[in-house]
């Protein structure tokens, strides 16, 4: 088998976006697999990989080849509720006996901030590198998941305002995402750990020098500005970043596994049935550092 990537729409979106075939990552990688999937992250941004019928430990030991994994934060869910293990993130509409979600859950209505625009972890002091998001059951119809390329939309802002987003820092904040749909139904120590950290609104990534917008509906202020006019330039920032000749919309198929660059890509969630399964095991790769620790 030869590994090969290609993008997955050459003619509109040739640099972003790109799909694996000729290796089973259900198996362990040769280095050199490993290697070319890193390269290809670097190149693409979101890598696609058909037919993967991963388990949780075949999963973590994937995504083991790109680093550290962060535990996962799972959505206000205690202890006891947790239905996954510790470095799995439960990207899915069900409660510990496997059952639907009820449309009032509260665990629901706070997931519901994965339809916003938003990079993973940016509300964490080291954010992530990498997610990869695996399709364990998917609903009939709807539940795509989208991708914005930051990179492009950091290259296609006029130089004024590339100057002007180069210095500024940003807060991160769940509670930020949460206020935006109308979501505040946390207790007080829920409160306390999101408490917001900061991070640079424009990042240089570490393989390829490329610039990015580092935008999240977690971002709610920029330091030194007034908050409303913070809030009115990220949003700016935001609907320039999501043209739709920006975005790679997945269309999942039962096991795709998906790989996104959180340092330089946003992605969301969209609307499907809420009576049907979705089940989706994510886990992450760790960041190195704060963006605070980065240059810009
Ligand atoms: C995630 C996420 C979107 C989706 O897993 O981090 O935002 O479509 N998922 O489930
Ligand atoms: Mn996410």
């Amino acid at each position: 088998m030869t590994l090969t990537i290609e993008a997955i729409d050459p003619v509109s979106r040739p640099f972003f976006a790109g799909v694996v075939s000729g290796v089973d990552i259900t198996k362990p990688l040769t280095r050199s697999e490993a290697a070319q999937i890193e390269k290809g992250m670097d190149a693409f941004g979101v890598l696609v990989f058909h037919d993967q019928a991963l388990t949780d430990e075949t999963q973590m030991a994937f995504s083991r080849n790109f680093g550290e994994l962060e535990l996962a934060t799972n959505n206000l869910r205690t202890d006891k509720e947790q239905r996954l293990g510790a470095h799995i993130a439960d990207i899915s509409n069900l409660d510990n006996d496997n059952k639907v979600l009820g449309r009032e859950n509260r665990r629901r209505l706070f997931s519901l901030g994965t339809r916003l625009w938003h990079s993973d972890s940016s509300f964490k002091v080291v954010p992530a590198k990498f997610s990869l998001l695996s399709a364990r059951i998917i609903p009939d119809a709807g539940g795509n998941t989208e991708f914005a390329d930051m990179r492009a939309a950091w290259d296609t802002l006029d130089p004024e305002t590339q100057a002007e987003c180069l210095p500024l820092v940003c807060e991160h904040s769940q509670l930020f995402s949460r206020a935006l749909i109308g979501f505040g139904d946390f207790t007080d120590e829920e409160r306390k750990n999101f408490a917001p950290v900061q991070q640079r609104l424009v990042r240089t990534h570490p393989s390829t020098g490329r610039k990015s917008l580092y935008l999240a509906s977690h971002a709610g202020t920029i330091l030194g500005w007034p908050t409303p006019e913070a809030r009115a330039f990220l949003r700016d920032l935001t609907e320039h970043a999501t043209q739709r000749k920006f975005v790679y919309s997945h269309k999942w198929t039962m096991n795709d596994l998906v790989v996104w660059d959180n340092r330089a890509t946003m992605h969301r969630s969209r609307p499907f049935d809420a009576t049907q399964v979705r089940d989706m095991h994510r886990t992450t790769v760790a960041g190195m550092r704060s963006t605070m620790a980065e240059a810009a």
